[in-house]
């Protein structure tokens, strides 16, 4: 018995040692092969052939887990030039993910490409590889994506593609193919597919394809749906395949809050008496011209759907009131004010002295921004004592009592990351919300969109700090049961408070008292895939939003039509594609993608974003987890900031 013990353990350990060795050779194998790849064409790369292991390289991913192998390798933009050899890319046969784009590769695609049987992901695009797409390459069956795109390859599209069943994306423009495309190409996932730019390439195009873009055909001679008919046969007609569209599904979740948060109370400071005046005059106005104020500050608005900043006067603006919204006259509404069974409300608590109605005839005031739920104004009291925001809102079917409970809530609610609402009124034809102006805010939206973007450039720490200070606003009100229901970049104002990025969350829970009449294409981009009606915004749904908010942050885009080339992909479609694919480095903004020290704090941003973001909202973190998370993003980012080692950057790439 014993020794039988000794054998059976005597077996595994030799079994284990081989198999611990092969696996060793394998990754020395792998790591040689890196090694003849940069001796050929990588006179750049910073590896270091001495070090035990090829895994802590630059651009070169392991699988720790099955046996230690390479299964990627990013280089793109790394400066790589000159024909990639056989026996060294083809000897990394479980690489799943090859990206070499941007480089200065020329000669064939290296033959042995096909022993690389577990690749998924190829992307040559942007080098100068010329000479057909090898045999090899169509024995890649788990192929996904192929981009071949920018180069000078030549010859035909083989018929051999119909062996690669999975493929899903083929990009083959900016080439010099030439011959026809087979009548019956099957590509059956294939989702994106694009040959223009290469203009040998005529005939009919085949049956399967007719229902693409004609845009993926442009620059060629081919013709027959999409394109023009072909001079002769006629084609059969075209089977048109609809384009992917984002899935919309979900069940409706959770509900307005109101009730829960009615009871909270906070004080409403002195600062009441000059929000009182300066609504009262926007009702009582009287034609007064004064000369407006014309600062140049943007969309420190509170107000949706920033437009450019209008200034005018008290008179011109009560002027320009909507009629079109509004069935009745302002003189009406004062009307009804005068009745004084109608008054401003000030939620919070009542101010302290009366105040005069005589100053704020006085007071100019500017329009920061007309949305679908109303127009913004700062209103700047005489003598520039104070400044509020004033939001005139759309009309409404909402009922007087519900309106009134709403807002009462709405105005319980304080924390230093919410726009405070001081006051407001109410009457059939006007409302009107007082908020706290916040001195030299600028909409998120038009910092990151607007005209001066490329300017003022916000690096990665003050995008973070945006994020945080957001997440805290946001937070805030979903522990007090609340729900913000309308986050998006252009209801987050952002100020410089002593130099650091400050946020303040605005228009909270508006939308869920603007009712039905809410356009429900106006929050697309930002709006959960369950929320079918806008008012029944849940805490799942506004991390949802949030998340969506940190994808803009960090790519720069706007949420909807933002992805060149690609119609009707949004942008969190569009990011968990290219972060699948494993080309995260190429999701981020330009102007922060080469803050190479944060580059990991980037990565955890953007897997927040996606956890944000996931279609089932139960696996939504909450937004005081997010906060807490992003607390401990910026605290490293401003950690390495400090250290602030400029040396770790080389080429100005990141590794894909
Ligand atoms: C690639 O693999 C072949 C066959 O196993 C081997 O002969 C060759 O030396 C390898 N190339 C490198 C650079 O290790
Ligand atoms: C695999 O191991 C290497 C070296 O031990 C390490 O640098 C690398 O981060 C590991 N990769 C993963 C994905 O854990
Ligand atoms: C395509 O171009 C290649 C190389 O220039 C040439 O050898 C081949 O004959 C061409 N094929 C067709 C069908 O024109
Ligand atoms: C195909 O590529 C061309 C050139 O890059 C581009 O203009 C066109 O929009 C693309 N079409 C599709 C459907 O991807």
């Amino acid at each position: 018995m014993p020794l039988r013990g000794a054998v059976l353990l005597l077996v595994v350990v030799v079994l284990c040692c081989s198999t611990l060795r092969r696996a060793a050779s394998d990754l020395a194998a792998d790591q040689a092969a890196l090694l003849a790849f940069r001796a050929a064409v990588g006179p750049r790369l910073p590896w270091d052939a001495s070090s035990a292991s090829p895994c802590g390289w630059r651009g070169v991913v392991c699988d720790n887990d099955t046996g230690s192998r390479v299964v990627a390798l990013q280089l793109p933009g790394a400066g790589l030039i000159g024909e990639v050899p056989p026996g060294t890319l083809g000897n990394l046969t479980a690489l799943r993910t090859l990206s070499l784009r941007s480089n200065a590769l020329s000669g064939a695609i290296p033959a042995d490409i096909g022993n690389c049987g577990e690749l998924r992901y190829l992307y040559l695009h942007g080098n100068s590889l010329a000479g057909e797409i090898p045999e090899g390459l169509f024995s890649l069956r788990l192929l996904l994506r192929l981009v071949l795109s920018n180069n000078r390859i030549t010859g035909g599209v083989s018929l051999e593609f119909n062996k690669l069943p999975r493929l899903e994306t083929l990009y083959l423009e900016d080439n010099g193919l030439n011959g026809t495309l087979p009548a019956d190409l099957d590509l059956p996932k294939l989702a994106l597919f694009n040959v223009s730019n290469n203009n040998q390439l005529n005939g009919p195009v085949p049956a399967s394809l007719a229902g693409r873009p004609a845009s993926a055909f442009s620059g060629t001679g081919l013709c027959g749906a999409p394109l023009s008919p072909c001079p002769s046969p006629p084609l059969p007609p075209p089977s048109q395949s609809p384009p992917p569209a984002p899935a919309a599904q979900g069940s409706k979740n959770s509900k307005l809050s109101v009730a829960a948060i009615a009871g909270i109370s906070a004080g409403a400071g002195a600062a009441l008496l000059v929000l009182v005046l300066a609504a009262i005059f926007l009702l009582c106005f009287r034609r007064r011209k004064t000369k407006a104020d014309t600062s140049t500050e943007t969309a420190a608005t509170g107000g949706e759907d920033a437009s450019p900043p209008a200034t005018v006067s008290v008179a011109k603006m009560m002027d320009k009131s909507d009629t079109t919204q509004r069935s009745r006259s302002t003189s009406q509404t004062m009307a009804v004010n005068n009745n004084a069974k109608k008054q401003l409300v000030f939620v919070g608590s009542e101010p302290d002295a009366p105040y005069e109605l005589e100053s704020l005839l006085h007071a100019s005031a500017e329009v920061l921004g007309k949305g679908w739920l109303g127009t913004t104004y700062r209103a700047t009291l005489e003598g520039g004592v104070a400044v509020v925001t004033v939001k005139r809102l759309r009309e409404m079917p909402t009922p007087e009592k519900d309106f009134r409970r709403t807002v009462a809530a709405l105005g319980a609610l304080r924390h230093e990351n919410l726009v405070p609402l001081r006051a407001y009124f109410y009457s059939k034809e006007e409302k009107l919300l007082v908020y706290d102006f916040v001195p030299g805010a600028r909409g998120l939206s038009s910092l990151l969109h607007g005209p001066n973007a490329g300017r003022e450039r916000l690096d990665f720490t003050s995008r973070a700090r945006i994020a945080l200070s957001s997440a805290r606003g946001v937070a805030s009100m979903h522990g007090a049961g609340a729900s913000h229901g309308n986050i998006k970049s252009s209801n987050i104002l952002v100020a410089d408070d002593a130099d650091v990025a400050r946020a303040y969350v605005t228009d909270h829970g508006l939308v869920q008292l603007v009712g039905a009449s809410v356009p429900l294409k106006r929050v697309t981009g930002y709006r959960a895939p369950e929320v079918k009606d806008p008012r029944r915004a849940s805490r799942e749904s506004d991390a949802y939003s949030f998340g969506v908010l940190l994808l803009e942050l960090l790519t720069g885009r706007a949420p909807v039509n933002s992805v060149p080339g690609i119609d009707g992909v949004d942008l969190t479609q569009w990011v968990r594609t290219v972060v699948e694919e494993e080309w995260t480095g190429e999701v981020f903004d330009a102007s922060i993608a080469n803050e190479a020290h944060v580059e990991e704090d980037m990565v955890r941003l953007l897997q927040l974003a996606i956890e944000c973001t996931e279609q089932r909202p139960d696996r939504r973190p909450a937004m005081a987890e997010v906060a807490a998370r992003i607390e401990q993003i910026v605290d490293s980012a401003v950690r390495k900031a400090d250290s602030d080692d400029f040396h770790s950057v080389s080429a100005g790439h990141s590794s894909a």
